[in-house]
């Protein structure tokens, strides 16, 4: 029988997060999950905290497989109008909360029985110059960074990697797919001419957290239709 395990997920509110942990709890595993909203239903144990900061993630005792890091802002505007406030948010939901959430289960990662894996959620607009993304483009490309600079430091005992998304059908993306028009145009722009929905995401943050992917560490993944790459 395979070793039940158990994952923290933060900005567990997230529907990609929500459909993750669905798949991994179908397989038998638990996810504790960590939101600065009310509880969700859908997770076996949940921590409400006011923001994702250095000191503010709860104290957990026991050996975790995993953690994912799932709170993120899309916050598109022409450069020169972005303030200094929103590059700092930005840099703060998707960058730096993640930090803060990795040093403080770090301890709990090292006493898990098999290797454990660390996912990040970052953007195609990392890898493609997208017009309007510059903070969230700034912010996620941090990320990359560090999902290469960690799964150099943690090997061989711990995995990192990151899944990055184009458009998904969820609250966050919901401002682009709000009427018919948007949702035919986005699904137009895209080589597979879809639009992603959250378990999409969320097979490929399942895999990269259990054994299937033993052998792939500082891997960016990019689950996004093929937008990163095909002009069709
Ligand atoms: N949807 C897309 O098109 C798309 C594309 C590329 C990448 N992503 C990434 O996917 C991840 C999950 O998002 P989702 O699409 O599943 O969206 P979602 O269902 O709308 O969830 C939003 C997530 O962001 C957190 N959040 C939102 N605003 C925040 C703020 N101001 N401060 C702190 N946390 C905030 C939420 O955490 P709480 O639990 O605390 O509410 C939650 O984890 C994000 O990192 C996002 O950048 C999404």
């Amino acid at each position: 029988m395979t070793h039940i395990k158990t994952f923290i997920f933060a900005g567990a509110s997230s529907a990609i997060a929500k459909e993750t942990a669905k798949l991994l709890q179908n397989k038998g595993h638990k996810v504790v999950g960590i939101s600065t909203k009310p509880k969700d239903d859908t997770f076996d144990n949940w921590y409400q905290i006011d923001q994702y900061d250095f000191g503010k993630f709860p104290d957990i005792a026991d050996a975790i497989d995993g953690l994912v890091y799932f709170p993120g802002t899309i916050n598109l505007k022409p450069f020169a109008r972005l303030t200094a406030a929103e590059f700092t948010t930005d840099w703060q939901v998707n960058s730096l909360g993640a930090v803060a959430f990795v040093q403080s289960y770090l301890n709990n990662l090292k006493k898990a029985e098999e290797h454990a894996s660390i996912v990040f959620i970052s953007s195609v607009a990392v890898q493609t110059g997208l017009t309007f993304h510059s903070s969230i483009a700034m912010a996620k490309g941090a990320l990359e960074g560090l999902t290469k600079a960690l799964a150099a430091e943690f090997a061989p005992a711990i995995r990192v990697n990151a899944v990055a998304p184009s458009l998904v059908n969820t609250p966050l993306g919901n401002k682009f797919l709000n009427t018919p028009e948007k949702v035919e145009q986005m699904q137009k722009r895209n080589p597979l001419r879809k639009v992603g929905e959250p378990k999409d995401i969320a097979q490929a943050i399942t895999y990269l957290l259990l054994e299937e992917s033993a052998w792939v560490t500082g891997q960016i993944l990019a689950v996004d239709g093929g937008m990163n790459v095909i002009k069709n």
